[in-house]
Parts: C-alpha cells; sequence; structure tokens
C-alpha cells in the first residue's frame, strides 16, 4: 500500500494500494473512533461494494446505514444533496457520526458537499472508485453539485478525514472509463514538472501513476487550499472542456474526453500566440491518442468561448487561462473578456 499525507487545513491521509476495501473498516477506525456511519453510494457502484464496505465498517464497530441516490451527472444537483442530509437526519446522525462517500466523483462531491453543510459540518471519508476520483476529486475538499445553468456552481470546501483508493476496484470499470481518467493524468504530466508524461505513454503501473498524480496535486492543494492562484493550474484544459461538455448537452463527450479536446486546443492557441512551441500539442495529442481520447470536436469556438464568458471562473476582469509553456510546466495567465475569441481563434481552427 502507497500512502500520501496532505498536510492541508486538515491533515489527512490518502492511501492507494489493492484490496483495500476489504479493510476500509480498519483504516476508518484508526482515523474516526466507531461511530455511525452513512455510506453514500450510487445505484452502479452501490450494488457491487458497500456490501463489502459496510461488511468492513461493522466489522471495526461502526453501527451502519446505507444511502443511495440514482447514479449520473442528470442527478447531481441540490435534491440529491438534500436527501442525503434527510437520510442522515432521519437515522438520527450527529456531529459525531461520519458519511463514507463510497464512488466516483459525482458521489464523493455531493456527500462530501452534504457532509460540509448537516449540522454545519460533519467529517467525511472518501473511498473512490473511479481513476478520475482517485486522481482529481476525491482529494482536495472541493465538494458540490450542479445547478441547471452550470456545473458545481454551490459547494463547500470541506476536507475528508481519509481517502481510500482500492485499484482493484478499477478492474470492474469498461474500457472507456479508464481512458476517461487518463484525460485527467496527462494533465498533471503538463502542469508539473516530472517525467510523467512519458510513463504515461510507456506502460505505467496503475497504482505508480496514482500515486504520482495524487502527489502532484497534494502538493498543490497544500500551497493554495482554496483556489487563489496556484491550484487553478489544476484547471488546464478545463475552460475549454467544460464548455465543451455544455455545448453537447453532457450527452456526447465524458470529462476525460472534454478535457482532452480543451488541453489540445488550449495548447494550439498558446503556441499561435507564442506562449509554447509546437511540440507541446504534438505530445499532448500523442497522449490522448494512446487511451483513444478525442483531441478536437466541431463545436465552433465562437460558441465555447460564449459559454466559458458564462462559467463560474469568468469575472468581469476576464478568464484566468491555465497556458502551457512547456510539457511540465503552465502558467496563469489573464485574458480580456474582448480578447478571448481572437486569442483563441489564432490558434484553433
Ligand atoms: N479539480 C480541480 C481542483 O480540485 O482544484
Amino acid at each position: 500500500m502507497l500512502k500520501i499525507t496532505a498536510n492541508t487545513s486538515k491533515v489527512y491521509d490518502i492511501l492507494i494500494g489493492s484490496n483495500l476495501i476489504k479493510d476500509c473498516g480498519k483504516y476508518i477506525s484508526e482515523v474516526v473512533n466507531p461511530c455511525k456511519a452513512m455510506i453514500v453510494t450510487d445505484s452502479n457502484v452501490g450494488p457491487l461494494y458497500a456490501d463489502a464496505v459496510k461488511e468492513a465498517l461493522c466489522s471495526a464497530g461502526f453501527d451502519v446505514y446505507i444511502h443511495t441516490f440514482e447514479a449520473g451527472e442528470k442527478n447531481k444537483n441540490i435534491e440529491t444533496v438534500y436527501n442525503i442530509t434527510l437520510s442522515l437526519a432521519e437515522n438520527g446522525f450527529n456531529r459525531k457520526d461520519i458519511v463514507v462517500a463510497l464512488g466516483g466523483g459525482v458521489c464523493g462531491d455531493m456527500a462530501g458537499f452534504a457532509s460540509s453543510i448537516y449540522m454545519r459540518g460533519i467529517r467525511f471519508i472518501q473511498v473512490s472508485t473511479s481513476i478520475l476520483s482517485d486522481i482529481d476529486s476525491s482529494v482536495g475538499g472541493k465538494t458540490g453539485c450542479d445547478l441547471p445553468v452550470g456545473k458545481n456552481l454551490i459547494g463547500a470546501f470541506h476536507q475528508p478525514e481519509l481517502v481510500v483508493i482500492d485499484t482493484n476496484v478499477l478492474t470492474t470499470l469498461p474500457k472507456h472509463f479508464y481512458n476517461d481518467g487518463m484525460g485527467e493524468a496527462i494533465k498533471y504530466g503538463v502542469i508539473a514538472p516530472s517525467d510523467l508524461m512519458d510513463k504515461i505513454c510507456d506502460d505505467i503501473d496503475i497504482e505508480q501513476l496514482i500515486f504520482e498524480c495524487v502527489d502532484i496535486k497534494r502538493k498543490v492543494v497544500e500551497n493554495d487550499e482554496k483556489e487563489q492562484g496556484e491550484r487553478k493550474l489544476l484547471n488546464f484544459g478545463h475552460t475549454l472542456g467544460h464548455a465543451i461538455e455544455k455545448y453537447y448537452n453532457f450527452d456526447k463527450y465524458t470529462h476525460g474526453e472534454a478535457v482532452a479536446i480543451g488541453m489540445c486546443m488550449i495548447s494550439d492557441a498558446a503556441f499561435a500566440n507564442g506562449y509554447c512551441d509546437k511540440t507541446v500539442g504534438d505530445k499532448i495529442r500523442i497522449a490522448c491518442k494512446r487511451f483513444s481520447l478525442p483531441t478536437e470536436c466541431d463545436a465552433p469556438i465562437e460558441e465555447l468561448s460564449k459559454i466559458a464568458l458564462s462559467d463560474k471562473k469568468s469575472t468581469s476582469s476576464g478568464i484566468d487561462f491555465v497556458l502551457p509553456r512547456t510539457v511540465g510546466k503552465c502558467e496563469i495567465v489573464n485574458i480580456k473578456k474582448e480578447d478571448i475569441l481572437p486569442f483563441l481563434k489564432k490558434g484553433i481552427k
């Protein structure tokens, strides 16, 4: 088992290894005294792993409840969060009790958000079951849900007590989920100095890959927990990626696929505007293709730019874009509203 300790406003461990779910009760009891534990999971993951997590928690002395919601981004809304809090209240949970988020990013974000507002905040644990949540959303304390007008528009920073990443569960993931997660892995290879990009293109062991991505995220979040500066680097490829997801009504491209296209597009724009050389975009494309990730789409750049300007990350002074300088180094550059379309159009056909 590999372990990373995050030194944020809360200090917590991230455990990475095979078959950790079986013993997760033991790991959780090392950070939380036995109490009531609500496993929050979705209709895809619950049937596969909720019983195993329940058994592990019961053996460690926890009094265990399960709340299951309908899987899917379309259910990442305030009603689902409300139902989680209602379930906590109806089962007599108090501030000493815990929530255990069992699932991918949608589940972790909402279970974490429900924990942050229930009784003004109770503790929660992340038991992550997708590569996307393993290397991104389970770490760093961003929790929340969507509004009809945009993704993650309500939420809170609420750090978990522990993150458990069981690499064995990844074997039950269909291939495209695996590839989807690699979109975020490629992002880490571009934003931080390491040999990650080369390793991604070779046959890297999955446990080691998750470890290296999480460790990059840990450093960024430790330096800038509330995203005032450096943490924005984690949004590389995401400004256009989110716009792409939205343009296609979250139907055509998954998150990792949209981020892959977003990274290629913004690298082309960065090259055309003199921020980096062409090899950056070329390398990203090679890595994306290795995992069958798309590198372009037919959405007009005018539309993507419009959607980006309505995103929560857009301010009156424009948008902070993450632009690559080289593979391994990016810069946060504020581009004024009126300059965004010309900037993008210069590099994106
Ligand atoms: N997913 C980006 C962040 O955690 O800041």
